[in-house]
């Protein structure tokens, strides 16, 4: 059976979360290329950013030496940006029936904020539900890595960290838990895949998840 889209809208919404260095970027082109190849409309699009508004927003809490950000003024900077992301690029991109492939969403949030900073997986959630008016993905493919895993691609990759990434191990083991969390009591949506396997398997089995919705 064909899971059901909750937005009513023509187009389909599809999530990549999980902790940083899983491949979420590498797997979210992927996606890109095979259906923009096939002809069907997609749109690729990140948290946080997507909009000039979520751009600053971006930088202010990544970027080191922006001085001291507390938890909760980053958590709402994060909602704050998706909100815009929502208004202005995700909704009149699924009105106009096109996928939006989208790096990262609310449970981002939930994971970064919730879990790793504390805040609490359900008030983050709430907050964030209200500044996304409810808009929750058709599909959100997690991405699950180990913290040191994760850690040793990135720095494969590049030598920068960001302040999250900055952030020891238990922050990004409590990050991965929480998602799993929610992978779980979200199965009809969530399709939960080993980072670490091979790159065309993986686009793979997100193809054939994204295909059944659309179908
Ligand atoms: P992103 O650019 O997706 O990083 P990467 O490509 O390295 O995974 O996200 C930047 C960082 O912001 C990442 O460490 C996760 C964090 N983040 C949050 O803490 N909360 C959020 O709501 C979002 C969207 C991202």
């Amino acid at each position: 059976m064909t899971p059901e889209k909750r937005h009513g809208l023509p187009g389909l919404f599809v999530a990549f979360e999980g902790g940083d260095g899983a491949g979420k970027s590498t797997q979210a082109s992927l996606l890109c290329e095979f259906l923009g190849a096939a002809g069907i409309p997609v749109i690729r699009t990140r948290e946080p950013g997507g909009t000039p508004v979520g751009e600053k927003l971006r930088s202010l809490v990544l970027e080191h030496g922006q001085g001291e950000i507390d938890a909760r003024t980053e958590a709402l900077l994060f909602a704050a940006s998706r909100a815009a992301h929502v208004a202005q690029v995700i909704l009149p991109a699924l009105a106009r029936g096109a996928v939006v492939v989208c790096d990262r969403y609310v449970d981002s949030s939930v994971a970064y904020q919730g879990a790793g900073r504390e805040l609490g997986a359900q008030a983050v959630l709430d907050v964030n539900l209200w500044a996304v008016a409810g808009l929750r993905p058709d599909l959100t493919v997690l991405l699950d890595v180990e913290p040191a895993e994760g850690r040793n691609r990135r720095t494969a990759l590049n030598a920068t960290e960001d302040r999250m990434e900055a952030e020891p191990d238990p922050f990004h083991e409590r990050i991965r838990t929480q998602f799993l969390q929610l992978a779980e009591r979200s199965a009809d949506r969530y399709l939960v895949l080993p980072a670490d396997e091979e790159r065309d398997q993986l686009g793979g089995q997100i193809l054939d998840a994204v295909l059944e919705r659309l179908s």
